[in-house]
């Protein structure tokens, strides 16, 4: 690697915005290429090593540590070789000096908020700290909240290890669809979605006598109605203890929102990380991580490597090419433990990302942002940082949601680069030029309430009976227009009256944790006799990982096998005959291996709608099956989804009803080559352009039928009742979405 000045900017760079360029699912292009050939730096050692397309990194600056450490990789192989006991482990992290001074600050004041690097031992430790002092004497539990699920479920793991109790006795975890808690459970992590939700059944938090809103800065959008909700619920009870914990510099702000709370710093062991940035604008993200891992591996020093990625798929793509060099290089290298981390990723797995590098091999962990500060993974020494995030996105001009790839901001980029030096003197790679960095990156990452359709929070909040919306305490307001929106959204499924109050079908709707479209459907499958078939239906649509297995070497036989799935009206009634099959073969295994169907998702379906039958008796909706009536099954889910409808226009487009945005279908859709006139869709995936996911034919009348008072006679007029042509030539890879 070069050394450069840090003021030097990267060379001829064409001066572009992230957003505006082309982008598919697993590859982003930005900036022309420079497509220089260069060789591995051959640091003399016996490498044969020639990577077709290598990447060049300069290093601009090195983030500051707290202590230089010059013997960092001995300091490395000596934990690696010492193996910590579990009590040893919990001795040295960061936080355990501060242990009698956290408890008395909690004793003395009723909201404290906690500053500490990723990894201090924040989320792990405070609970079991409050546990020791006696907060869990009178049955109280202590809670703690977690923006992810895997977090609530890894950390609960953890943390029951560590004090030797079994997984949901003492310690538990409660996530959307998954109680792992019992009577017995005195620590409790939970999603911020969960407690969300336990405030419908227990307003005032009695059972808990601490709760910890953790990992604060991430501001997703239920953390952040969070913060509103126990302010208050602090004033009503003041032997409730509140504690705010938070990764970064937000904590001033939080003690100014909490009526001006200490703040409780704990400084984390931090070693100087060396930023290194691309010369040139890499135009494949994915392929610049494989060739960066492994000019890692051959170069530099042992120590484990982090990538982020964006999600599930990109980290699949990323494992399948990696591996593919990595056995095509054989034992030129070491060996190179590979394992990918996201939110579906089943625990056994999950566990596997904890477990200590063999010596002499090196770990690389594929993850999306869950690492960035949710979850710790020691011996981290090297970062690769590509600088994109996944992120759910809404705009409240066209009520569309999707979910896009986008660049992150420099306060992510930084808190990804300071995970490689936690246990060392570390190196970050960043995947864009230093002058991207410094002129295309945001300073922070809009918080979510900012972002995204608030339905779903706005119909909890009217559930708690908190009907001024406008003047309930936010740390930071949602836009005017997407709050009105999310009001009109509701008012027009008929979960609020003209008065903005919650209707009948408002609170049965608010019985369950899903969007309130389904809510709405669910509950419509009453009235259209085939609540059996939505319940499969809405348990296929909340699996977010793929049904669907498409290996790349079998593309061929999966696609077929997919496609002897398809049925007659579209992909919602596909992914029914889907579930109705496996249930046909009391769910086995091996059939989901024989028809390419994924079978953890498929398990999760069936977890799922266990848990939506259970929320169906309690709305008193009797379950009966009608599975031959298609269009009763589609005129339930049209219920639920008439603001997701598009009809055809010319050349094969389709325009949004309401806001003629054009709009086409997926690939992937059994829809692609029908092109019906009507359609409604699950969602809109932003790639190449806007894509919708899971299409269904519908009738346009269903919609007067359905949504009477949202749409007119005249929007739904048909002037040409003529089939339009079929969709010719447009292959796959012509619409960019692979
Ligand atoms: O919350 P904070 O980022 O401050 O730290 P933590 O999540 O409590 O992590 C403290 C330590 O526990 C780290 O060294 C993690 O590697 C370890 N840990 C673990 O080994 N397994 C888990 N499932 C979670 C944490
Ligand atoms: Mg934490």
């Amino acid at each position: 690697y070069e050394e450069v000045d840090e003021r030097e900017k990267a060379p001829h760079y064409e001066q572009r915005k992230w957003e505006e360029e082309q982008m598919s699912s697993a590859v982003f292009r930005f900036g022309a290429r420079d497509a220089k050939e260069k060789r591995i730096k051959d640091e003399g050692k016996d490498y044969d090593l020639v990577l077709d397309d290598q990447i060049e990194f300069i290093q601009a600056l090195t983030l500051p540590g707290t202590k230089d450490e010059k013997d960092d990789e001995e300091k490395l192989s000596e934990t690696q070789k010492k193996r910590l006991t579990l009590e040893e482990t919990r001795r040295s992290l960061p936080i355990f000096p501060f242990k009698e001074d956290l408890i008395q600050a909690v004793k003395d004041h009723q909201v404290l908020i906690i500053d500490g690097e990723t990894g201090s031992g924040k989320t792990t430790q405070i609970p079991q700290y409050l546990y020791d002092a006696g907060f869990t004497k009178d049955k109280k539990k202590i809670g703690c909240t977690q923006p992810r699920r895997v977090a609530a479920m890894s950390v609960a793991a953890r943390v029951a290890e560590e004090m030797s109790v079994k997984l949901g006795n003492e310690v538990g975890y409660s996530i959307r669809f998954e109680d792992c808690t019992s009577e017995r459970t005195i620590i409790k992590y939970m999603t911020d979605g969960t407690l969300h939700r336990e405030f419908l059944s227990e307003p005032d938090l009695q059972s808990y006598s601490v709760m910890i809103i953790d990992e604060a800065h991430e501001r997703t959008l239920h953390t952040d109605i969070l913060f509103g909700l126990v302010k208050d619920i602090a004033r009503f009870r003041p032997d409730l203890k509140l504690l705010i914990s938070s990764a970064t510099l937000d904590a001033q702000k939080f003690s100014d929102f909490f009526d001006e709370a200490p703040i409780f710093r704990i400084r984390g062991r931090c070693f100087p990380v060396d930023i290194y940035y691309t010369k040139a604008p890499e135009a494949d993200y994915i392929d610049a991580c494989v060739v960066s891992i492994l000019q890692i591996h051959a170069t530099q020093s042992l120590g484990d490597i982090l990538v982020f990625l964006t999600g599930q798929e990109e980290i699949e793509t990323c494992q399948e090419l990696l591996q593919e060099r990595v056995r095509r290089l054989g034992s030129k290298i070491k060996e190179l433990i590979i394992l990918p981390v996201y939110s579906n990723l089943p625990s056994d797995m999950q566990a596997k990302i904890f477990l200590p590098t063999p010596p002499g091999a090196r770990k690389v962990v594929l993850a999306t942002n869950i690492a960035e500060t949710s979850l710790t993974i020691d011996n981290i020494i090297y970062v690769i940082d590509p600088g994109f995030c996944k992120q759910n996105n809404f705009n409240s001009r066209t009520g569309m949601e999707s979910l896009i790839v986008v660049p992150i901001s420099k306060a992510s980029a930084n808190q990804r680069a300071g995970r490689a030096g936690r246990v060392a003197a570390g190196k970050c790679f960043r995947l864009y030029t230093a002058w991207a960095y410094q002129h295309e990156l945001e300073e922070n990452t809009i918080p979510e309430i900012q972002r995204i359709n608030l339905g779903n929070a706005v119909l909890t909040l009217k559930a708690l009976g908190i009907n001024d919306l406008v003047h309930f305490d936010f740390l930071d307001p949602p836009p005017h227009e997407t709050l009105v929106l999310a009001l009109e959204q509701l008012y027009a499924l008929g979960a609020l009256n003209h008065h903005g109050e919650l209707t009948k079908l408002g609170r049965r709707m608010a019985e369950f944790p899903v969007d309130p479209m389904m809510g709405k459907m669910l509950l419509a499958s009453e009235k259209y006799k085939c609540s059996e078939e939505i319940l499969t239906i809405s348990a296929m649509l909340s699996v977010n990982g793929a049904i669907f297995y498409r290996p790349k070497d079998k593309i061929i036989h999966a696609d077929t096998a997919r496609k002897n799935f398809f049925a007659v009206g579209g992909d919602h009634l596909t992914l029914m005959n889907v579930y109705n099959q496996w249930a046909e073969t009391d769910f086995s295994t091996q059939w989901c291996y024989e028809n390419f169907i994924q079978h953890r998702s498929m398990k999760r379906a069936r977890d799922v709608r266990e848990q939506l039958a259970g929320l169906m008796e309690r709305v008193e909706i009797e379950l009966v099956s009608n599975p031959t009536e298609t269009a009763n099954i589609r005129k339930a889910i049209t219920a639920g989804y008439f603001y997701h409808v598009a009809r055809l226009s010319k050349g094969g487009h389709y325009k949004t009803v309401k806001h003629q945005q054009t709009v086409t279908i997926h690939p992937n859709s059994s829809m692609f080559e029908d092109l019906p006139r009507w359609v409604l869709y699950h969602e809109l995936v932003f790639t190449t352009k806007e894509f919708m996911r899971t299409v269904s034919e519908i009738e346009s009348k269903w919609l007067l039928e359905v949504a009477p008072h949202y749409y007119k006679p005249r929007e739904l007029e048909d002037s040409t009742n003529k089939k339009m042509p079929k969709q010719v030539g447009k292959s796959r890879a012509e619409l960019g979405d692979h």
